[in-house]
């Protein structure tokens, strides 16, 4: 029984605001009647009955309603209920501010400048300066507050001053990161992980040693690794046959412990080769070795590599960027400021192929992957594109263990989407994956730049979402400050900002892939279609056609145009129908 299935996203998908704080209400006192009183207690914890805080007006207001605060010798703490389903770690590491307006009148100046406190019972999770110290306004702002294991259901805030008098009003939790690293389902990992894709990220072993934000963001909101250097060469046999995988093996440790995947980059580049074999990015041989000698070296390079990493790595860019730059257009050049090209020539291509498949063989490890990895191969309108495809077909109607390539993707708000799926459509087409390993995307620092971007990212995210063949994105850099990109300071590449604040691109992201998520798992539900012995559906052959919204898309057309629709999900002669 065939099940024709449309996978059809119904949201009308705008692109997430900008990264931006989000909040969670304490308390704004608009629901309470004018004279509602909350309880007031000493620094341990004892009620101060001499104390008073009570809902009024604002000074001058009518209708906007806050606390007020009377102390007499003992600073005193308002008791306020904390909103329903928050824990400890949400308030105090998801939410790591509390936000408020403090506001004291020329009247009684005993409030000014003193220290705002904030506890949990009487834990403290802020004690410091409150910032008010001028009479007759409100003064708001974000209160960065301390992590508290001791979590009581109320908070009590106030401040440390006797005998004064005072408000408080919108009180408010605040995450300043534009998302919930502690809520799973708002991380790119989570939707990813419900499709079986991968979303990954460079690292190198200097940044996932201790604990902190960053180091948080790889593991939550990522599920693969790379080496940005790590695996390469120089890095894994400095010397000739004396191999070090350290580097490398912390990173695998790190992904083990987080239940993440690692790729491996990059078996045979002409950049990054160790001295002792010759010079980097030149054609050059100064060690003069025959092609014998250099075909041995880089076998026995790809053998030992492939197979100290068997099992720990899942796919592998077996050959770096060795198209040229220039290309004709038609078949393909290689680069020759490599030494690989120089001395062995083309053949270098497939041997590191075919022994990458038999190293992993020999051990066991069949999954492994093998790609073809380069830049500027991205829309099927330019670049080195049509070149990289012509060598990976070649080398697949030779027989190579090819797997697909990898479109590095390092790019700008240039990027020509529509372009770049018709190539993924030729390299399906050829029987290929194609995958995006080292994404970054350069734009200006703007709200437009950053919009743009952020569709940028999104589309690479579909193209990951729709194609079978597309498994993996991988980006280039934890946040803004860690890119090999010499301007990315104003170039912003990536998807997170130097102090870890989700972009909006990273906020695209999530949304694509949970947009694909829910409806696979909507479309999980979706009632078999029987089909009659001629392969014909035992339904009425002419339907209207719905969006699970209940827009109308089609109304009487045969049942054989269903699968004609773009894909998505419908309802299909009032049956619930998912087309891939
Ligand atoms: O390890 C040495 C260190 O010992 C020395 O003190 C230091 C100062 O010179 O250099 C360190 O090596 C640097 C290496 O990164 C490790 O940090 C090299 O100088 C530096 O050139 C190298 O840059 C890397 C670059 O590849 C090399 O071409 C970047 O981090 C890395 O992001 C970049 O990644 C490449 C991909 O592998 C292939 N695709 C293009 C992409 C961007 O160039």
């Amino acid at each position: 029984m065939r099940r024709l299935l449309l996978l059809f996203s119904t949201v009308l998908f705008g692109l997430s605001a900008t990264a931006k704080e989000t909040y969670l209400y304490i308390e704004k006192f608009t629901d309470f009647e004018i004279g509602h009183s909350f309880k007031v207690y000493d620094v341990k914890g004892t009620e101060i009955k001499s104390a008073t805080a009570t809902v009024q007006y604002a000074p001058g207001s009518t209708a906007n309603k806050c606390l007020f605060v009377k102390t007499g010798t003992t600073p005193g703490y308002v008791e306020l209920d904390i909103p329903d389903g928050l824990t400890g770690t949400k308030v105090t590491k998801s939410y790591d501010r509390i936000y408020m307006q403090l506001r004291y009148e020329s009247g009684n100046t005993a409030a000014k400048g003193t220290n705002l406190k904030v506890l949990y019972g009487s834990t403290e999770s802020f004690s410091g300066a409150s910032g008010l110290n001028e009479a007759g306004k409100f003064v708001g702002q974000n209160y960065t507050t301390k992590s508290v294991s001791s979590f009581k259901k109320t908070v009590r805030i106030g401040l440390e001053a006797k005998n004064a008098e005072y408000y408080i009003d919108n009180v408010r939790y605040v995450n300043v990161y534009g998302y919930d690293i502690n809520d799973e389902t708002q991380t790119a990992r989570y939707w990813a992980d419900k499709l079986g894709k991968n979303i990954g990220c460079c690292i190198s072993p200097n940044q996932i040693s201790g604990s902190g934000r960053s180091v948080e963001t790889f593991y939550k909101n990522f599920n693969m690794l790379v080496g940005e250097n790590a695996m390469k060469m120089d890095a894994t046999e400095p010397g000739n046959n004396s191999f070090n995988f350290s580097q490398g093996d912390q990173i695998v440790n790190f992904a083990k412990a987080h239940n993440m995947k690692v790729r491996g980059h990059t078996l045979c580049w002409h950049s990054q080769i160790p001295g002792w074999i010759g010079e980097s990015n030149s054609g050059s041989n100064p060690k003069g070795w025959t092609k014998k000698q250099l075909m041995d070296i880089l076998k026995n390079h790809i053998t030992k590599t492939v197979q100290h990493y068997a099992f720990n790595v899942v796919e592998w860019d077996v050959v770096n960027e060795t198209l040229s730059d220039g290309q004709s257009g038609n078949g393909y050049n290689l680069r020759d400021n490599s030494i690989w090209v120089k001395v062995i020539g083309r053949e270098f291509i497939d041997s590191a192929f075919v022994w990458a498949r038999r190293a992993a063989d020999a051990v066991g490890d069949y999954n492994v992957k093998l790609y073809l990895n380069d830049y500027n191969v991205d829309s099927w309108n330019g670049g080195k594109t049509k070149a990289m495809y012509n060598l990976a077909v070649e080398m697949k109607k030779k027989g190579i263990p090819i797997d697909g390539i990898g479109m590095q993707t390092h790019t700008n708000i240039g990027y020509d989407l529509a372009g770049v799926e018709t190539a993924v459509r030729k390299f399906q087409e050829a029987g290929l994956n194609c995958i995006f390993t080292e994404i970054d995307v350069k734009a200006s620092n703007t709200a437009s730049g950053l919009k743009t971007q952020a569709q940028k990212y999104e589309g690479i995210a579909e193209f990951v979402c729709k194609y079978d063949i597309s498994p993996t994105m991988v980006v280039w850099g934890i946040d803004d400050n860690h890119s090999w990109i010499d301007d990315h300071e104003t170039s912003v590449p990536l998807m997170f900002d130097p102090d870890m604040h989700a972009k909006q691109a990273y906020l695209s992201v999530v949304d694509m892939f949970k947009k694909y998520a829910e409806a696979a798992e909507a479309a999980a539900e979706v009632d078999d279609i029987e089909f009659d012995e001629d392969g014909l559906q035992k339904v009425e052959e002419k339907v209207d056609v719905y969006t699970l919204t209940g827009q109308k898309m089609a109304s009487g057309i045969d049942r054989s145009e269903v699968d004609a629709l773009p894909s998505g999900l419908y309802i299909v002669g009032g049956r619930k129908v998912y087309v891939k």
